[in-house]
């Protein structure tokens, strides 16, 4: 039998375990999105937590049941670790000491930004070193990889998050909850050049991004528009996008040419989105610089990706103990 390891994932409000062999990739994956968020227009923790406890046995169950393995035939375990809501990240944590104990299954806190990163080792090998451009909904980071646990934080935002941003500019739409799957959908009707909004830091000469302006200027275009047309939703969608978009593929361009490397991954939530992957290959390719991203299933949360850093850290010979703690924020340079 090949060997196995198990992925928790409870960082915010999915709750996800998944399965995945070196030989044969992702055996068995469930994610359970909590959609009670929705009304509050934002993940309140309180109910994020209990709704994990709620549904992460039934979880475990299904994929351990569907990948016929029993826990003492584990090769591993790895949980998401932080950066996260501490109420969230507590009950995969105890859940996955607690199993690894009784089925005496080596333990590995996994950075969450390292498992997105590593989504792009799940159907491919990674060719490292690279750069990975991670953009989610707490997070906007250029991350350089040397190898599997050694990186080097590159560029980052000062405010908030690429995926934020979206979500912000979502909600200021009228839009669903997440916003950035909405605003994409909204887009694709819409005039890119209907109106002019700014990109944040564009000619700093840095590395780093700046999305709050991005925000206001939204807001204020909203604001003096008066009724929102469904035209006009559209309009604003697709300028708002190609703004947060634009600026993630000229700093990941600008990135690349500092540190030398010729490969770039994308990873989280917002790597899903259609116009940044057209507009990144469209930047890099002509600079021959390699574009890779994960499929979509695994850009947003999903345990998949944790089960995948497992792997690479338990197989290393790491292993971590019962003393293992959360953490709320914190860089993966400093973690690795
Ligand atoms: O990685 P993720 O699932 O969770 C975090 O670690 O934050 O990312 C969630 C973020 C949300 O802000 C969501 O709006 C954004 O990713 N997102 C997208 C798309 N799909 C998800 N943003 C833009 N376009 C998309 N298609
Ligand atoms: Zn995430």
């Amino acid at each position: 039998m090949d060997r196995l390891f198990l992925g928790i994932e409870t960082s915010c409000d999915d709750t996800a375990c998944a399965i995945y062999s070196p030989e044969r990739g992702v055996v068995a994956e469930r994610t359970a999105s909590q959609l009670d968020h929705g009304i509050y227009g934002g993940v309140v923790p309180e109910i994020a937590s209990r709704a994990h406890m709620k549904t992460l046995l039934p979880i475990f169950e299904t994929v351990m049941e569907e990948a016929g393995v029993g826990l003492g035939e584990l090769g591993g375990i790895g949980v998401t670790q932080g950066p996260g809501l501490t109420g969230s990240l507590l009950v995969g944590l105890s859940f996955a000491k607690a199993i690894s104990y009784g089925g005496g299954v080596p333990l590995a806190g996994i950075h969450h930004l390292e498992g997105h990163m590593l989504a792009n080792a799940l159907e491919d090998d990674l060719s490292l070193p690279a750069l990975f451009l991670v953009v989610s909904g707490g997070h906007t980071q250029l991350i350089l990889a040397e190898k599997i646990g050694r990186y080097r934080f590159i560029g980052g935002t000062r405010d908030d998050a690429a995926g934020e941003a979206f979500d912000k500019i979502g909600k200021l739409l009228g839009l669903p909850f997440p916003g950035g799957p909405a605003v994409e959908r909204a887009a694709r009707g819409g005039n890119r050049a209907a109106f002019d909004f700014p990109r944040g830091l564009r000619r700093s000469g840095g590395c780093d991004f700046s999305f709050s302006g991005l925000k206001t200027a939204v807001r204020l275009a909203v604001e003096s528009l008066g009724v929102l047309t469904d035209a006009l939703v559209m309009d604003v969608a697709a300028s708002a996008q190609e703004a947060i978009c634009e600026v993630l593929a000229e700093k990941s361009l600008l990135a690349a040419k500092k540190t030398g490397v010729g490969r770039l991954y994308l990873a989280g939530g917002v790597a899903a989105n259609g116009r940044l992957r057209e507009l990144m290959g469209g930047m890099l390719g002509p600079e021959g610089i390699a574009l890779s991203w994960p499929a979509v299933r695994f850009c947003t949360d999903n345990a998949a990706m944790i089960s995948c850093a497992a792997y690479h850290h338990i197989s290393a010979g790491r292993r971590d103990g019962l003393g293992l703690n959360t953490f709320p924020r914190g860089g993966l340079d400093s973690w690795a």
